[in-house]
């Protein structure tokens, strides 16, 4: 018989609160490999394959490094796996509908090889929709588990393995931070690193908090003692990821994200400090500072502002309206005038009017984002927004979307023009992804840049002068500096 452990989760509809955030009292626990499944699938193949966002992509790391205990190698191809994981997003409707096709192109390959195991994971798993969906619609599927359990991958692979059912096993919600998962990175020269699991935010259109439950944050000490071995292993460059990193701490006692900032800047060999998401509520004077300071904290901050006016705000249950937003703008740029800012943009939200979404438009030229993400919303079930009247059309919605990105087009071209002819420090990750002599790198501020030089050149922080500077790249040449000579 198979595990059939089902969750059942709600999803409050009228769920406006914020919940008070408790201080915790177990922090963490260790993670200890079953050691009965260590090398067991020695000579097997593993093909992860990540949706969504940058924590979906550390927890595929983290499932590769278990899935390589197990004794799987990665395979590039898909067709060559014994065991394919889809590691899912829920944030949009369209992400789901990619995810379901491509289970149902799964299919053929598990009939030619009943021994495949096909699994699907993340924030999809964690709705009871989907579930019933999968076990209804694709019995053929192995294994579900969600983003709470990750820890238990290899006894879940084994069970399925041993049953001819699904194995559902999803927990409502999360346990202990768990520190010491093994973990296969991707990248050598940039790594993620978390200081925060789930959201407190309650935004009304977003799932988030349902799938990734309430925040925890992990200890400093956990957190530096990573950095430390991945700057010991050859990384430069780390992102501390979180669904809103400047509430890291408020659940622990006495710590905050500006104080982690500043320990994490003092790790020796990591040459640069990235952190995303943060959230423009609690974005203190302190933060800001210990941004200003530079050093390893690079001048990039990505803050999402949704919408540009405050009563539609108010219904995103957004804790700033656009004046705050803009003041926080205005107390950055004061104390750190070199930062860039990126944000995330929803349009078509339920009953957003045309006058409320030109708000949008004024705030983007106003705060001349260097990059916005945009998105047209879609309606998430069991999320509040979901149940709010929405008289916009969808023809509408994509009109919309289109004026606002041909805004934003109009600004990253004209932002980056300002780059042409100065000397920016990039910090050089690879090739490019069509010219071998080309390398890739970024800027301090998050900017691509291309330029040619040898392979040798990786991991290194180089000076490159900008010659052309395109809407979403530059290009440019590497020139001398002292930032070469190294060893
Ligand atoms: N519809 C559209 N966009 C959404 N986002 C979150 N939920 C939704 C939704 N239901 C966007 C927000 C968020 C980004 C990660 O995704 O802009 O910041
Ligand atoms: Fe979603 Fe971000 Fe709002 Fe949390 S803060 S509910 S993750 S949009």
């Amino acid at each position: 018989m198979s595990d059939q452990r089902i969750v059942t989760e709600t999803m409050a509809t009228d769920d406006f609160h914020r919940p008070s955030i408790q201080q915790r009292e177990l922090w963490s626990a260790t993670y200890e490999f079953p050691e009965h499944l260590r090398d067991l699938m020695a000579g097997k193949k593993m093909f992860i394959k990540t949706y969504g966002c940058q924590m979906n992509e550390h927890d595929s790391e983290m499932m590769a490094g278990l899935l390589r205990a197990m004794g799987y190698e990665s395979v590039a191809e898909q067709d060559e796996a014994d065991i394919i994981l889809l590691n899912t997003c829920a944030i949009r409707e369209n992400a789901e509908a990619k995810v379901f096709g491509e289970i149902g192109r799964l299919k053929p390959m598990k009939v030619r090889n009943p021994e495949l195991i096909v699994g699907l994971c993340g924030c999809m798993a964690q709705e009871e929709a989907v579930r019933e969906r999968l076990s209804r619609k694709f019995g053929y599927v192995d294994l579900v588990f969600g983003t709470h359990n990750i820890h238990q991958l290899p006894e879940l692979v084994e069970q399925a393995r041993n049953s001819q059912e699904t194995i559902f096993d999803v927990w409502e919600k999360a346990g202990d931070v768990i520190e010491n998962m093994p973990k296969l990175r991707k990248e050598g020269v940039r790594a993620w690193v978390n200081i925060q699991y789930g959201c407190n935010k309650f935004c009304t259109y977003c799932i988030v908090p349902y799938t990734r439950g309430r925040e925890r944050s992990r200890l400093p000490v956990d957190i530096v003692d990573e950095v430390k071995g991945l700057g010991q292993s050859g990384v430069k460059e780390i992102t501390l990821l979180g669904q809103n990193v400047n509430d890291y701490g408020l659940d622990l006692q006495d710590v905050y994200f500006a104080q982690l900032l500043r320990q994490v800047n003092e790790v020796g060999e990591i040459e640069r400090i990235r952190f995303t998401t943060s959230n423009p509520w609690n974005f203190t004077d302190d933060l800001i500072e210990a941004i200003a300071l530079g050093g390893k904290i690079c001048e990039h901050i990505h803050l999402p502002v949704q919408s540009g006016n405050t009563d539609v705000l108010k219904r995103m249950n957004r804790s700033h309206t656009r004046e705050t937003y803009l003041r926080l703008v205005d107390r950055i740029r004061n104390k750190a005038p070199e930062v860039s800012l990126t944000t995330d943009i929803i349009v078509g939200f339920p009953g957003e009017t045309e006058a409320q979404f030109r708000d949008t438009l004024r705030l983007v030229e106003e705060v001349q984002y260097d990059n916005a993400f945009t998105f047209i919303y879609s309606p998430r079930k069991g999320t509040p927004a979901a149940g709010f009247e929405d008289n916009v059309r969808l023809e509408e919605k994509k009109e919309r979307l289109q004026r606002l990105m041909d805004v934003q087009c109009t600004i990253s071209h004209h932002i980056n023009q300002r780059l042409r002819g100065q000397v920016v420090e990039v910090l050089v990750e690879g090739e490019s992804r069509t010219n071998r002599q080309v390398m890739s790198g970024r800027t301090r501020t998050n900017k691509v840049v291309l330029f040619e030089a040898s392979r040798t050149m990786i991991g290194k922080l180089v000076h490159v002068r900008v010659e052309e500077a395109l809407t979403w790249t530059l290009k440019g040449q590497m020139i001398p500096s002292p930032l070469l000579v190294e060893a």
